[in-house]
């Protein structure tokens, strides 16, 4: 820690997040002082357009600067906020600010699920702290009872809706039978999805949020690129009026679990897809752009985790509370435990993972389809769990839903479905989860 009395902070990044930050530590500037031990001293603040945050007067002009990098090496910061996102160049500004030893809290989940390792190997050389709670599920304290609260337990699955936008469109479907389009498009209007919604709606935000927990509770890195993604773009009105026919919802979830198999070592699998999920279970309830996440650990049974998953002022609240605990550290001269990857589980593919179908089928209607139909499910070895046919005059809707079976012998049922001359049309398939 420098001599002197604050602690100096850097802010790379002024949106609607580095804003509240900026607004959060002046206006919060007495009781921070008090939990921290001295005052939390904001020194600069990097900015792409000087002119626009100039004329904005959020930041006192002094203080904005377009050089980030000049920023981060200053000899006189302590702790580094970074809060603009992407891969280039926040990776080259945090791991130069983690290497000279300056603490580092960031809410950059793409960096932190792509290349963490980076940044972490980075922290270790300086002996400095990354934290990064605002990275996932925004305001929601769920990486801290991951990294410490849960540390004497063993966390068996992480289940969870941790991305606003699809939670939204997926909820106003549900509300009023709206297609994906139509829904996307009022999501959009009502400022719940971005101008260039692809990160959200493809599941790609989901995805790096899943890595982020998948390796926080395993101690093994998970990056995007090991994490099975699907996004909701192909769920249709008929799938979700389907999903309420069997009281059932549909929901974006993120999936981590555990695989203790006696035969074989142990490993892990992360996913995100679209499911059906029990309106009973805790999560069906979760509407509008809320997160919430459930973490299922041997000792301590079910938690849930539920709030705001974005919006600046809720992802300011993450930021400010992991700069207290950096700070506090460094006032103290300590850091942090590092990342906690020892186990080093190995991450099954999502074909070996088991998952149970929802399948709808246009099938013609007479003597014989249902028994076709059902030795194909025989064949591949998965069983059927429930049948339900609707009689349409020539053809029919038979939907079935399975017990659990590999997604690889999922996928190749459907696949041989699809080949038989009654199946007209697989109108729908769609994974299913929670309690059988
Ligand atoms: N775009 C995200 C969401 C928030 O819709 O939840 C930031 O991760």
């Amino acid at each position: 820690m420098r001599s002197g009395k604050s602690v100096k902070v850097a802010l790379l990044g002024c949106g609607t997040v580095g804003t509240e930050v900026v607004r959060l530590l002046r206006t919060q500037a007495a009781d921070l002082t008090a939990r921290v031990g001295a005052p939390l001293e904001l020194v600069g603040v990097a900015v792409r357009r000087l002119d626009r945050h100039r004329r904005a007067g959020v930041v006192p002009s002094e203080l904005l600067t377009d050089d980030a990098m000049g920023l981060v090496e200053r000899d006189d910061v302590d702790v580094v906020v970074e809060v603009v996102g992407g891969i280039e160049p926040a990776r080259t500004w945090l791991t130069t600010a983690l290497k000279s030893g300056k603490s580092v809290v960031t809410a950059n989940k793409a960096l932190l699920a792509e290349d963490g390792a980076t940044l972490h190997e980075a922290a270790a050389e300086g002996n400095a702290d990354l934290f990064y709670e605002a990275s996932v599920a925004g305001a929601i304290p769920l990486l801290r009872p991951l990294r410490e609260s849960l540390h004497g337990d063993r966390i068996t699955r992480v289940i969870g809706i941790v991305n606003g936008t699809t939670n939204y469109i997926l909820s106003r479907m549900h509300a009023t039978g709206a297609g994906f389009t139509e829904a996307l498009e009022e999501a959009t209007a009502l400022g719940y999805a971005e101008a260039d919604p692809t990160a959200d709606i493809e599941g790609f935000d989901a995805a790096a949020k899943a890595a982020i927990l998948a390796s926080l509770a395993f101690h093994t890195r998970v990056t995007v690129a090991d994490v099975y993604r699907e996004g909701i773009t192909e769920v249709s009105a008929a799938d979700v009026a389907s999903a309420e026919a069997m009281g059932c919802v549909v929901k974006l979830l993120c999936v981590a679990e555990r695989h203790t198999d006696p035969d074989e070592p142990e490993s892990v699998s992360v996913r995100v897809h679209p499911a059906m999920i029990p309106r009973t279970h805790p999560l069906a309830g979760v509407g509008e752009a809320f997160n919430a996440v459930f973490v299922e650990a041997e000792a301590a049974g079910r938690l849930m985790f539920y709030g705001p998953g974005a919006g600046g002022a809720p992802t300011a609240s993450a930021v400010l509370g992991d700069l207290v605990a950096v700070a506090r550290n460094r006032l103290a001269g300590a850091r942090a435990a590092s990342e906690s990857n020892y186990a080093a589980l190995r991450i099954r593919p999502m074909g070996e993972v088991r998952t149970r179908y929802h399948i709808s089928l246009d099938v013609d209607d007479r003597a014989g389809v249902l028994a076709t139909v059902a030795h194909v499910f025989a064949d591949h070895g998965v069983s059927i769990q429930a049948v339900r046919q609707e009689g349409r005059g020539e053809d029919a809707l038979l939907v079935i839903v399975t017990h659990q079976a590999t997604d690889a012998a999922l996928r190749a049922t459907v696949q041989a479905l699809a080949e038989l001359d009654t199946v007209r049309q697989v109108a729908g398939v769609m994974r299913v989860e929670g309690e059988q």
